[in-house]
């Protein structure tokens, strides 16, 4: 049994049938349901917003780890919350007042998370540990699914995990496949996000137990 959490990421479903390919992962033994939310101004590139994780929250019973990539995420906490967001990870380039955010997301009755880009540094959480449950390392640039792990991005987890962050999850997402699970959970990941990995394998599975193993 190992403990490493897979949350696929549903960017690479089929929109059209995203209650099917919601399924498909949960049956697999997904523990999570990875919802990337993309506003065309963070990142150049648009995805889905408050209404569709509101439906997702009608057919899965798995949590709903909502990944916003989108500037003033303060403005749309409460609506991710009466939506049925379970994890809500803002970016730390976004806000200027981090710690506000993230209490206004737990006293939405939500886990908090936050998110730093490839360029920025593991450092700059260092005043927020109290604040959070989740740290979230991005390995690519945000925007896209399918893109090449950074190597190096997974260094910024050894740094957490030298920590002992207290039930603090470290978090992964970008370019996560059979081979770069392993650098991650090895630096110190114990939550695997995978798009295209899982949702272009053959075995749904197989590729979700692969990430555990
Ligand atoms: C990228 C998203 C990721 C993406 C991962 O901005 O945050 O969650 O869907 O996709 P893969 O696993 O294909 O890199
Ligand atoms: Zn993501």
């Amino acid at each position: 049994m190992s403990n490493i959490l897979v949350a696929p990421s549903i960017l690479s479903a089929d929109f059209a049938n995203l209650e099917r390919d919601i399924n498909k992962v949960e049956k697999a033994n997904a523990d999570w349901i990875h919802v990337d939310v993309m506003d065309g101004h963070f990142v150049p590139n648009i995805s889905i917003g408050v209404p569709v994780v509101k439906s997702i929250k009608n057919v899965t019973k798995l949590p709903l780890d909502v990944h916003l990539m989108i500037e003033k995420p303060q403005k749309y906490i409460e609506a991710f919350a009466l939506a049925g967001a379970n994890i809500l990870t803002i970016h730390y380039e976004t806000v200027p007042n981090p710690k506000e955010v993230l209490n206004l997301i737990k006293s939405n009755g939500m886990k908090a998370g936050i998110s730093i880009k490839p360029k920025t540094l593991a450092k700059v959480l260092d005043p927020l540990y109290d604040y959070l449950d989740l740290i979230l390392v991005m390995t690519v640039e945000p925007g896209f699914g399918g893109q090449e792990f950074i190597a190096d991005c997974a260094m910024k987890l050894k740094y957490y995990k030298s920590l002992n962050l207290a039930n603090i999850y470290l978090e992964v997402d970008g370019g996560i496949n059979e081979r770069t699970a392993k650098i991650a959970v090895a630096n110190g990941a114990n939550v695997l996000v995978a798009g295209n990995y899982i949702y272009q394998a053959p075995d749904v599975k197989r590729a979700i137990e692969s990430l555990k193993d």
